[in-house]
């Protein structure tokens, strides 16, 4: 039986590639770092131990900015796969948290790989690193390849440089099965609330049931390619089961504002969205009934802002035969209709 490592296990990613490595039958070590209150919730459901298809479920300890805990757990299980999802990865928390995201996105990959190289597991050990779009930041080429240069906007983005081309480096250097995943957003029901998608869905659904007044976002411009997490961790697997180590963008190809996000998500809902106002006195009215739904709030603006991320997966789809399943529609109904039934339970604990 493959044993696969999984750092990151609590996020929204993690859970979902822990679900699908299980289901290819594999013992997979979930890495938890330690949290005042419980951080399990999107793993509520998975039992530890051995599962009904054989595969293998355990839960191990461990932090990226703990290089013993690493080194114990790679030790132990000397797996044949780590995925390497662990980060700070909210880009807006970054600048005021600069130098704690550098320690987890950055030198926490570069403990990874060096624990693999000094524990002599360079050859068994394949090696995924959750790069990011946001590598491309002020972005110089429409859309974004695995070629174009890159030019980081954020701590967060720059970070990710760092673990990006340790990747690469210890791939060149030492001959370590290692790939860089280059993903653009994705999202899900199991996106953190902190997330622009996220706090827009659920946000709309409490706002409908009158447990929110309106809702208050930041850049209403920017633009993004968003697909769902679901696809995406069966691109990250893909990349690990080849012959050869590679980079890879995942991406959608299709592009959108944060404006268009909210007019689709209070559209399902009924509501028609007019805008009035220009910066941060814009509003979102209801044509109907004239009541505002959406208002700036400049707390949630980006000392630097990436405008504009679209990427090209043809790479992803022509070597690995990867392409995204959601459509854009099937992503917001998904997110949707979760928190609809999401707010229904809270009305019904009150
Ligand atoms: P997420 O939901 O924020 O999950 C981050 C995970 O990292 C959580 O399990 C968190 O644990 C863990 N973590 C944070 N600091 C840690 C530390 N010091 N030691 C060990 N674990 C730590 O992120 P995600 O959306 O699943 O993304 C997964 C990865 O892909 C991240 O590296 C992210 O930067 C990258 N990425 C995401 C996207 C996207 O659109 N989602 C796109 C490109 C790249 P707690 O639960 O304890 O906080
Ligand atoms: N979070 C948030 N909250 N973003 C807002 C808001 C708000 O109230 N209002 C507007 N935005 C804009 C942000 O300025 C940004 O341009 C866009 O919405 C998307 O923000 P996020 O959803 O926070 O995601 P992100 O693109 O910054 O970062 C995510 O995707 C990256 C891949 O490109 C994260 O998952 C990163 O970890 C990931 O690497």
């Amino acid at each position: 039986m493959k044993t696969s490592l999984v750092t990151g296990a609590t996020g929204q990613d993690g859970s979902y590639l822990i679900r699908k490595l299980l289901s290819e039958g594999r013992r997979v070590c979930a890495l938890i770092r330690r949290a005042s209150t419980s951080n399990m919730s999107r793993l509520s459901d998975l039992r530890e131990g051995i599962q009904s298809n054989g595969s293998e479920l355990i839960y191990c300890t461990g932090d990226l900015t703990d290089t013993p805990s690493l080194m114990r757990t790679l030790g132990e299980f000397e797996p044949d796969e780590v995925y390497n999802l662990a980060a700070q990865s909210d880009v807006r928390l970054s600048f005021d948290v600069p130098e704690f995201t550098g320690e987890v996105d950055g030198m926490g990959a570069l403990r990874l790989l060096e624990s693999i190289r000094r524990l002599g597991l360079t050859e068994k050990t394949r090696f995924y690193q959750a790069s990011t779009s946001e590598l491309f930041g002020d972005v110089r080429e429409k859309p974004q390849r695995e070629t174009t240069p890159f030019a980081p906007r954020s701590p967060y983005a720059i970070a990710k440089l760092f673990a990006y081309w340790t990747t690469v480096n210890y791939r060149e250097a030492f001959g370590v099965f290692a790939c860089n995943g280059i993903l653009f957003n994705h999202e899900s029901p199991l996106r953190g609330e902190n997330f622009v998608t996220r706090k827009i869905t659920l946000g709309a659904a409490r706002l409908r049931a009158g447990l929110q007044e309106k809702l208050l976002l930041g850049n209403l411009d920017a633009r993004r390619d968003w697909g769902h997490a679901q696809d995406y961790v069966e691109g990250m697997y893909l990349m690990l089961q080849q012959d050869k180590p590679d980079d890879y963008v995942l991406a959608t190809g299709e592009q959108r504002s944060v404006r268009d996000f909210l007019e689709t998500v209070f559209n399902k809902l009924g509501y028609e969205l007019v805008w009035s106002g220009t910066g941060a006195d814009e509003k979102g009215k209801d044509r109907k009934t004239g009541r505002v739904l959406v208002e700036i709030d400049p707390q949630f603006y980006r000392p630097a802002e990436v405008n504009y991320l679209c990427g090209d997966a043809t790479k992803a789809a022509d070597k690995l035969g990867w392409s995204p399943k959601h459509t854009f529609d099937e992503l917001v109904d998904d997110m949707l209709q979760h928190d609809i039934k999401q707010v229904e339970r809270e009305i019904l604990h009150r």
